[in-house]
């Protein structure tokens, strides 16, 4: 058996984990060869790629990033290299001489969705969802949100203690795109005062009077912001399109704006830190290492027993399977009755409602 495998779209912690578990798995019980695509769809296009070892893929269960590279602009079905054409059936002719029987995708909701479309022209193709954004639909997890969360509750915990030292306000913006749930779950995490987020659009007055209230205990104020969350009636913070992208707008800054519609109204001096690229980086925590590992041995078992166009999830504890085409283009919100808000809530926290 040949098998390829690739990481398309953001990095993100636990890829090299997964990698490592679906040709592991792959090469101990069939004795597959694994071939392994350089940056994503970009080296199924240009025709980048190379036989993995047992050996290569050892060692780099903790590593952060890619040993594969990856890109977040080649899509085949509009190629930015040839102005936006469909380079589909090159890569369909690619996939044959390579004489592969399945295709391990690693990668979020564009990278499903280009792996139905190229599913349907002839490529046997798995998908493993993976985003610190956790925001796949029919997957409680992906891969590499636990570690986000985690390095996004540090950064609470220490804001918790120079803002204390100030009674400062201190804001700080998470990513996530258009999703709240590493706001929303550092936010708890932290024990953070205030969490904005894009699923409740917020009232900036109801955030002042709340901040006002603390200053009047003489307490300092923690805000936690997700760079997709957005002022009622208003729109999220874009910080730059990019053209030729599957994913051409870019959130950020909202951590700023929200400090500018605040600062006239308070007397704490207010900071803001953006968490950025940060939350991508660096070694997996042990649930994203054992979530990787689970994904990657059952896309390795759907690739075995020929079950192709899915992608391998988690639902209610269990590693299970769906169809491609379900996650596809589709974004999974914080859902407004998840007993996230309860505990939130419970202890008082705002969201600007
Ligand atoms: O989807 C993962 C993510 O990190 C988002 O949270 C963020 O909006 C985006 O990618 C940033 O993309 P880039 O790496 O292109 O700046």
């Amino acid at each position: 058996m040949r098998v390829g495998v690739l990481t398309g779209g953001g990095d993100c912690p636990g890829l090299n984990a997964v990698i490592r578990a679906v040709s592991k798995s792959l090469m101990i019980h069939c004795d597959a060869t694994v071939v392994g695509f350089e940056e994503g769809f970009y080296g199924l296009i240009e025709r980048k790629s190379r036989e993995l070892s047992y050996k290569d893929v050892s060692g780099i269960l903790a590593q952060g990033g890619t040993i594969l590279g990856t890109h977040n602009k080649a899509n085949p079905l509009s190629y930015f290299g040839a102005d936006g054409a469909d380079v589909s059936d090159q890569v369909v002719d690619y996939y044959n001489e390579l004489e592969l029987d399945g295709l391990v995708v690693i990668g979020g909701d564009g990278t499903m969705s280009i792996s139905h479309e190229m599913q349907k022209k002839g490529i046997n193709i798995v998908g493993v969802p993976k985003t610190i954004d956790n925001d796949l639909m029919s997957t409680d997890r992906t891969f590499g949100f636990d570690t986000a969360v985690a390095i996004a509750t540090e950064a609470v915990d220490r804001l918790q203690t120079t803002g204390q030292s100030h009674k400062r306000i201190m804001i700080l913006e998470t990513m996530g795109r258009y999703a709240g749930w590493i706001g929303i779950e550092s936010a708890i995490a932290g024990g953070a005062d205030v969490c904005l987020i894009p699923e409740i659009p917020y009232d900036i007055e109801k955030v002042i009077e709340y901040c006002e209230a603390r200053e009047e205990r003489q307490r300092f104020t923690i805000i936690v912001v997700a760079e997709g969350a957005a002022p009622k009636g208003g729109s999220f913070v874009v910080r730059e399109t990019v053209e030729d992208s599957p994913d051409p707008v870019r959130l950020g800054g909202i951590g700023n704006a929200v400090k500018a519609q605040l600062e006239p109204y308070l007397d704490s001096e207010i900071r803001t830190t953006i968490l950025g690229h940060v939350q991508r980086g660096g070694t997996p925590t042990a649930f994203d290492r054992i979530l990787a590992s689970q994904y990657g041995a059952a896309a390795a078992r759907l690739v075995m027993n020929g079950e192709f166009d899915r992608m391998v999830a988690l639902q209610d504890g269990d590693v299970t399977s769906v169809p491609l085409v379900e996650v596809a283009n589709k974004v999974k919100t914080v859902p407004l009755d998840s007993t996230l808000f309860d505990a939130a809530r419970a202890v008082g926290m705002s969201f600007g409602d």
